[in-house]
């Protein structure tokens, strides 16, 4: 990974203990997690903070209703996100919960430092307050009266309060903010909180309560009649849990902390409150504040009135955790909106994870068993120069994946990275067809065979390796099946070749991701028209003429099944055509011949989906040209509706073979 940091410390939003947990939770924390464990791996000293969020008036609302106090409520409730973290692998190093002693005693001590040194005053307010958002709004901020974040009605409300000096740090952090471009991520999200800078005049925070209304927050240390505002006893958590103002020694080694991991709709509270907080504490900036985008449902928000939230666990038991991780980061691009439904998920996990790195786990392991005895064979030496031979050529592309994914991650590009990763998958079932071991193994040339297969050993090992932090069940699965004795893979180990020890014992997993059978509703049968029962034949069109052919149920002979020679092929080359949409470019391996296809699959598969998919095709058309471009054959796909499936075969079979 280029500019390896010396230490790590990342955090999630402490999340409202009194929610449901639901997908954007599960995101952000995966998220975190996914990059700690590579940064873990990598030995950078990584700390992984998560928590809850646990004062204010939702909570107070929700114990009066169950007639517990707001303790009892916040303990009965926060057991459902430790419970999901566990059930979500995730392997954060500290839980802060905003009502515990440790985070308290900093909040106080902050408070009073602030009050001490005139940061923070007292003063008479009159406002609009929204109880959902816990949030003051100026009369000309409301929308038609309305709270401008959440749409609700705010009520009126005048009352001493204390506020925090936040105004005066107005240009500061313009300046701050156009001078570190790296500070708040992606630059899109800088532009928007400088937007509202520049353009708004920083009023003074309101950072108090009065108990007449709210009791439910940390007392201010200077007036017991005031708790503190909601936000800036939250947002304190960041120092709180890693020990400001309790254990200088500790805080020196996580602080600044490397990334502030949020979602969109808090970016002003962790771009323009946490920063001026943190300067008139005297604490330095931390390194990033990275805003991901919102997970939709469809293109729809999801909210619990429409009732299309995602509920992690219910996903989580119908398909497991690692597969759930992995869709999660590798369908968001990071900054933007994504979209999650169930279709997609199942999609993306019988392309990738059962086509594709199932499929070539099982082959690699299963010709070691094989061949080779159920041992890792001979270590092969291969090449340095990739032009040389096939296994050079095959080890190159896992290794270029390699540096691809470790760097996606600094760069917060993590999509890109697992699409190297499954593209490197790929190649390697690109590199088996076309070394063809079972044959070789045939024609009893098995050192050739062994060296093919600890070379598919190999990528295949550094694949597992960098989808470890994604998957780590699975993945620990995997390297375990491959004969690794260490569980944990080290990512410096990952370009090393040869790492694999011959002789040692390999293991079949099972099927480590089981194809996704999705239950096709019953079609109703299309009544017969008239005219498709008995179409007229017309006089030269050839399909009239095939149908004359036909007996009259619309049957064929078997003879006229026999014309048709249809083959397995190896997808060897994807590519889009240029202006038409729907149309991609194949070159394919037919089994010692190489072709190319036009099909118009380009809505349905990306082409790097394609890549060493074994498909079937008709190998036996007259060659056509589609816009120009020469097809020599057909593919062959199933469809429904909008949906396109390629037809495949059902496990290893070399191009070429016949289809019967
Ligand atoms: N308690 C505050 C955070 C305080 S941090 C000092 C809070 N909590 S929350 O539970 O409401 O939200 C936590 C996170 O969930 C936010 O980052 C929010 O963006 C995220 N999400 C809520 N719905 C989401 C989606 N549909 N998709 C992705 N994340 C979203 O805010």
């Amino acid at each position: 990974m280029s500019n390896i940091p010396s230490k790590y410390y990342v955090t999630t939003p402490i999340y409202y203990v009194n929610d449901k947990p639901h997908i954007g939770h599960a995101y952000t924390t995966i998220l975190a997690d996914v990059l700690a464990s590579y940064h873990r791996l990598l030995d950078v000293p990584t700390h992984f903070l998560t928590g809850t969020d646990e004062h204010g008036q939702k909570v107070q609302q929700a114990a009066d209703r169950n007639g517990i106090t707001p303790q009892e409520q916040c303990d009965q409730t926060v057991v459902r996100f430790q419970e999901l973290w566990k059930r979500l692998e995730i392997a954060n190093d500290d839980f802060i919960r905003t009502t515990e002693p440790r985070h308290k005693a900093v909040v106080q001590q902050v408070l009073q430092e602030l009050f001490d040194r005139d940061e923070i005053y007292k003063a008479e307010y009159e406002g609009w307050y929204c109880v959902g958002c816990e949030r003051f709004f100026a009369e000309k901020d409301l929308d038609g009266g309305n709270c401008p974040e959440c749409g609700r009605p705010v009520d009126k409300i005048i009352e001493s309060n204390y506020f925090f000096r936040m105004g005066k740090y107005q240009q500061w952090l313009i300046d701050y903010i156009e001078s570190h471009p790296g500070f708040i991520q992606p630059a899109f999200r800088a532009n928007e909180t400088l937007g509202f800078l520049k353009n708004k005049e920083l009023q003074d925070l309101c950072v108090s309560r009065p108990k007449a209304r709210l009791a439910w927050g940390i007392e201010l240390p200077f007036d017991r009649e005031f708790v503190t505002y909601v936000w800036f006893d939250a947002l304190i958590n960041y120092i709180s849990a890693i020990g400001y103002k309790a254990d200088e020694e500790r805080f020196a080694k996580w602080w600044p902390c490397s990334c502030h991991l949020i979602g969109k709709d808090i970016l002003t509270t962790h771009t323009v409150y946490w920063p001026t907080m943190l300067q008139a504490m005297g604490v330095a900036m931390p390194q990033t504040i990275f805003a991901h985008g919102w997970w939709l449902t469809g293109r729809t928000k999801m909210s619990k009135s429409l009732g299309n939230v995602v509920n992690p666990m219910e996903m989580v038991d119908r398909y497991g955790v690692d597969a759930f991780r992995y869709f999660l980061i590798a369908e968001m691009t990071l900054g933007q909106d994504a979209s999650f439904t169930e279709e997609a998920f199942v999609k993306r996990y019988n392309s990738d994870l059962a086509n594709d790195l199932g499929n070539v786990a099982s082959r690699v392991l299963s010709m070691i068993d094989r061949y080779c005895g159920g041992r890792i064979p001979a270590r092969a030496a291969i090449s340095a120069d990739p032009s040389d031979d096939a296994e050079a050529v095959a080890w190159s592309a896992v290794q270029m994946a390699a540096r691809e994914m470790e760097d996606s991650v600094p760069h917060m590009k993590l999509d890109a990275g697992l699409a190297a990763v499954l593209s490197a998958v790929r190649r390697i079932n690109v590199y088996l067809q076309e070394r063809a071991p079972w044959g070789l193994a045939k024609a009893g040339s098995m050192a050739e065979v062994e060296k093919i297969l600890y070379t598919a050993a190999e990528c295949l090992r550094v694949c597992a390796g960098l989808l470890y932090p994604v998957m780590p069940e699975k993945m620990l699965a995997l390297r375990a099946a491959l004969g690794m004795a260490d569980a944990k893979p080290h990512l410096g180990k990952l370009s090393e070749f040869g790492v694999l020890v011959p002789g040692t014992s390999i293991s079949q997993p099972g099927a480590l991701f089981p194809r996704i059978e999705v239950e096709k509703k019953e079609e109703p049968a299309p009544a017969p028209t008239p005219e498709k029962k008995n179409p007229a034949p017309k006089a030269g069109n050839r399909q009239s003429a095939m149908e004359n052919q036909q007996s009259p149920e619309g049957l064929i002979t078997f003879d006229q099944v026999m014309n048709v020679k249809l083959k397995t092929a190896v997808v060897l080359v994807a590519e889009r055509i240029e202006g038409a949409d729907k149309l991609l470019k194949l070159q394919i391996d037919l089994g010692g011949e190489k072709r190319q296809l036009v099909a118009g699959i380009a809505l349905h598969y990306k082409p790097e989906e394609l890549v060493g998919k074994t498909i079937v095709v008709v190998a036996n058309l007259k060659p056509a040209r589609l816009r120009g471009v020469e097809s020599q054959g057909m593919l062959l796909a199933a469809s429904l509706g909008d949906t396109l499936k390629l037809v495949t075969v059902d496990g290893a079979i070399g191009p070429g073979a016949a289809v019967k």
